[in-house]
């Protein structure tokens, strides 16, 4: 490689790195992550420089270690192998092929780390299942679930070769991700990668406290007199306040005077890397004031306001109300009440959030990882006084999102910082930074009440839900509003009356997160399903198979769907194993099977929600489709692609992409609440059939001709004419869905498309210990149509994984687990085999009949395992995570 130097510095070491003699640079207590990646091996990652997530495996004289655990020291005279080295070789290309059939590289950013722990295992001899996780037990992945990546070790193991599926890569074929192979031999750029060598770095001055005052007299001066330039609120030079709704946003790029919750960003420092290195002390003295740290606080009399105009910290609320729910509950044969709580869960992508920026002219271009560049250009502008085309921003590869980076994060600091010094900046959070400064789930305490006829019938359902919304809005007014729409579950509720309100605390924002509030709501209202089921002798299955929602069915928000409701054929599907699975109530060890079902709304909830793509053919025949729905994992880019060469009539491989880049792609809008399929899909399917129709025009041939590609030939029939174009032939095409406005009490057509879901969870629980260990579960999901089963089976599996954390270990509490070593993930062994059940009730809106499915995935997985756990030891859990402490307490009550 370029890169290496063969040079030995006079205080530094040698290694041999990918074959060829390194110097390695820096101190010698540098870490070796760091010293390999600022040599430009940056297919080592960095999640955590702790030796908890594995990222940035690489072997060291065969064997693998967290290089963020080893100093350059340590390395003198080894041989060390990265992924970028070890790509070429026999094992590791296997590897990627397998990877790669296998979806077992999503976001990409724990790749390195597992193939190269992989390719270890492999070279000690073909291991068998159990070596491949304990080989692969030291990297964590956010995205997979990690099946996934086994079956992809285990096949490699096994030479199995799968065949390569239907090349047209059309709607329906498991083709590989177009952006896959890049993941797989380390060539994927994140948002840490990218930065020019000599860009200036930037430390950020944070509030240890939830609620503080501040003074920074001295900050410049300091800031000055070692060569650095300070910011602070009064540099910026448009608005500092920034937010994803605007009527609600409230969150200021550097607090003035006060600060709101702990990590709370008041300046920040700018200037060549060594001397930020260098910094320790900075002269900020903080204050600490009187804080309000959960809503009952932050409610009660004489709380300290957060935001004036807001009394009583209420940020917003939430209704909707069909029937008469109280009259109805009064004459319910049973009915179950239960009050639930959940804590916030923070995302943790294995890629802390990261970027770069640089002037270009009276410009400025960012590069990072975002769910949203046009929302980011626009708050950006805003930030800095300018219009919204004197800023681009163009997206990094993204290493997990799932809805932490739809807010700004790094870009509003990267953006001053290289406004105000004129030089490329770059910033990467460290990862108690990542944890404190970003948003997280919303903590939910809520109340219900459910009540059924005595044949099982429900009838009615109450529902408050109280949101910790933390110090800004973020998305808790699209949460206040979507749990009451969907707090019913996919079930006939003929009286219904649900409340929300999110309420402003001293914590961080909790925003959007895999579900908007809905994975919280669902966990109340399916316990509660299960008490009335129990109740009236009915299994759980049979219960909640006779109460969902049909086709012609009303919901609470009064939207009738003639077609596309597939939650009964979700729970159908799972009969067949409800019905066989193991269960044992007796003994220390108990086993027990616990189902639920959930639904989600895909898109913006009545609000507009467009998407545009823009395709061209050109005179040499190329076919390019300006995309902007960002990848983060989930497969928009394959997904898209496919369906627009579905409707142009072209092979996906000839499709040529221009990716998400605010200067080059249309707005396609976010990536969120389970709308890139079904909104960017369908706006992908009409630029296809336009293009098509103009090509088909041009070549005077009828609706049913073909289109061969590179030359842009057209045959109908007997006849064929070669096009030749001497001007790019240009469409663009938006798609937005048919929703509707709700009323005051909640009626309305939110959505035009919803996805369905129903888990069932095995479990197997010692009643000495409280532990609780998952030892299968079944997911059947409603997608309409899938555009690419590998892909959604991917996404299944990863959000499994989500709901199980949810559901047992995941707890962040501001200020002690903002590590990923007291913050707990899922690992490689918490994950048990995932049976994915598709199931294809086409949607007439989705494009060839697809829904979304990003947010339903975790929705049913943490209620399921709540219900198998009463069914193994009849505890009733109301609180989640459910950890040993809490099932033993629920063991006991019961008893
Ligand atoms: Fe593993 Fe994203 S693919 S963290």
């Amino acid at each position: 490689m370029s890169v290496l130097k063969h040079t030995r510095p006079a205080d530094g070491v040698v290694a041999t790195v990918n074959g060829a003699p390194l110097a390695l640079e820096g101190a010698p207590g540098r870490r070796l992550s760091a010293a390999l990646r600022g040599a430009g091996l940056t297919d080592v990652k960095v999640g955590c420089d702790a030796g908890d997530c594995g990222a940035c495996t690489v072997l060291v004289d065969g064997a693998p270690r967290c290089a963020c655990l080893m100093s350059t020291a340590q390395a003198e005279g080894r041989t060390i192998e990265t992924l970028s080295g070890l790509s070429a070789s026999g094992e590791t290309a296997a590897l990627a092929d397998a990877f790669l059939a296998r979806g077992a590289a999503q976001c990409g950013i724990c790749t390195p780390g597992m193939m190269v722990a992989a390719t270890a295992a492999l070279r000690a001899g073909p291991p068998d299942d159990d070596a491949i996780e304990t080989a692969l037990a030291g990297v964590l992945c956010r995205c997979t679930g990690y099946q996934p990546i086994v079956d992809a070790v285990r096949d490699v193991v096994r030479g199995r070769h799968d065949p390569a599926p239907d090349d047209e890569g059309h709607v329906g074929a498991s083709i590989v991700r177009l952006d896959g192979p890049k993941k797989c031999d380390g060539r994927e750029r994140f948002g840490d990668d990218v930065a020019p060598a000599g860009a200036l770095h930037m430390r950020i001055i944070r509030s240890p406290h939830p609620h503080a005052a501040f003074a920074l007299e001295g900050l410049k001066a300091f800031a000055a007199a070692r060569g650095l330039v300070a910011l602070t609120a009064e540099d910026v030079p448009g608005e500092n306040r920034f937010g994803v709704i605007p009527a609600f946003a409230d969150q200021p790029v550097f607090a003035q005077s006060v600060a709101r919750f702990p990590g709370e960003a008041v300046a920040a420092l700018v200037g060549p890397a060594d001397a930020i290195a260098a910094l320790t002390d900075v002269p900020v003295r903080f204050e600490a004031l009187p804080a309000a740290t959960a809503p009952h606080e932050a409610t009660a009399e004489g709380a300290p306001i957060l935001h004036p105009g807001r009394p009583g910290n209420v940020m917003c609320r939430g209704r909707v109300s069909c029937g008469n729910a109280d009259a109805a509950l009064a004459d319910a044969a049973v009915t179950a009440t239960g009050r639930f709580t959940t804590p916030f869960v923070e995302h943790a992508p294995i890629e802390p959030e990261a970027g770069y920026a640089r002037r270009t002219g009276d410009r400025l271009e960012i590069f990072a990882a975002t769910q949203a560049p046009h929302m980011d250009r626009e708050a950006v502008a805003a930030i800095l006084g300018l219009a919204d085309d004197a800023v681009r921003i163009v997206p990094t590869a993204c290493g997990g999102g799932f809805g932490t980076k739809l807010d700004l994060s790094v870009q509003p600091y990267l953006a001053l910082g290289t406004w105000v010094t004129g030089q490329p900046v770059r910033l990467a959070y460290t990862r108690k930074e990542s944890m404190q400064a970003t948003t997280k789930r919303h903590p939910a305490d809520i109340t219900a009440t459910v009540g059924a006829a005595a044949d099982g019938t429900l009838t009615a359902m109450t529902f408050s839900g109280t949101f910790d919304t933390g110090a800004y809005a973020s998305w808790g007014p699209t949460v206040a509003t979507r749990v009451p729409v969907h707090a019913s579950g996919p079930y006939r509720v003929p009286h219904y009356t649900a409340t929300s309100a999110a309420i402003h605390t001293h914590n961080p924002p909790s925003g959007a997160f895999r579900g908007f509030g809905v994975p919280q709501s669902a966990i109340a209202q399916e316990v509660l399903f299960e008490d009335l089921a129990r109740a009236l002798g009915i299994d759980g299955l049979t219960f909640r198979l006779k109460n969902a929602l049909r086709n012609g069915d009303t919901t609470v928000c009064g939207q009738t769907f003639p077609s596309g409701v597939g939650i009964a054929a979700c729970l159908e599907a799972l009969r067949p194993h409800f019905d066989s699975a193991r269960r044992v109530t007796e003994g220390t060890v108990r086993r027990g099977v616990g189902v639920a079902a959930g639904w989600y709304g895909c898109g913006n909830t009545s609000m507009p929600n467009p998407s545009t793509m823009r395709a061209i053919a050109r005179p040499d025949g190329k076919i390019v489709l300006h995309q902007g729905a960002t990848d983060i994992g989930q497969g928009a880019n394959t997904v898209i692609t496919q369906i627009f060469a579905t409707a142009l009539g072209v092979p996906a491989t000839a499709v040529t992409l221009v990716g998400p880049d605010t200067d080059e792609t249309p707005d396609a809008g976010k990536t969120s609440a389970s709308r890139q399929t079904f909104v960017s899909g369908n706006a992908a399917r009409l630029a296809g059939e336009a293009l098509r129709a103009e090509l088909l025009r041009l070549g005077n041939a009828g609706p049913d001709a073909t289109i061969r590609v590179p030359a842009l030939t057209i045959v109908d029939g007997a006849r064929e004419q070669t096009l030749a174009l001497t001007a790019p032939v240009e469409v663009s095409r938006t798609y937005d869905p048919p929703t509707e406005p709700l009323d005051e009490n909640g009626q309305g057509a939110p959505y035009a498309v919803f996805g369905y879901a129903a888990h069932m969870a095995e479990v197997a629980v010692d009643m000495a210990l409280g532990t609780v260990r998952v030892t299968r579960m079944t997911a059947a999901h409603d997608v309409g149509r899938a555009i690419n089963p590998t892909l959604v089976e991917g996404q299944v599996t990863g959000g499994i994984a989500q709901g199980l954390g949810m559901a047992l270990m995941e707890e962040y509490i501001p200020g002690r687990t903002e590590n990923l070593h007291d913050y707990l993930i899922p690992t490689i062994g918490d994950m048990p085999p995932v049976k994915t059940l598709i199931i294809e009730e086409p949607d007439p809106h989705g494009p060839y009949g697809a829904k979304g499915l990003g947010e339903h995935v975790l929705i049913p997985t943490a209620p399921a395992i709540l219900n198998a756990i009463r069914d193994a030891t009849g505890a009733r859990l109301t609180a989640v995570p459910a950890t040993p402490d809490r099932v033993l307490a629920a063991i006991k009550a019961q008893s």
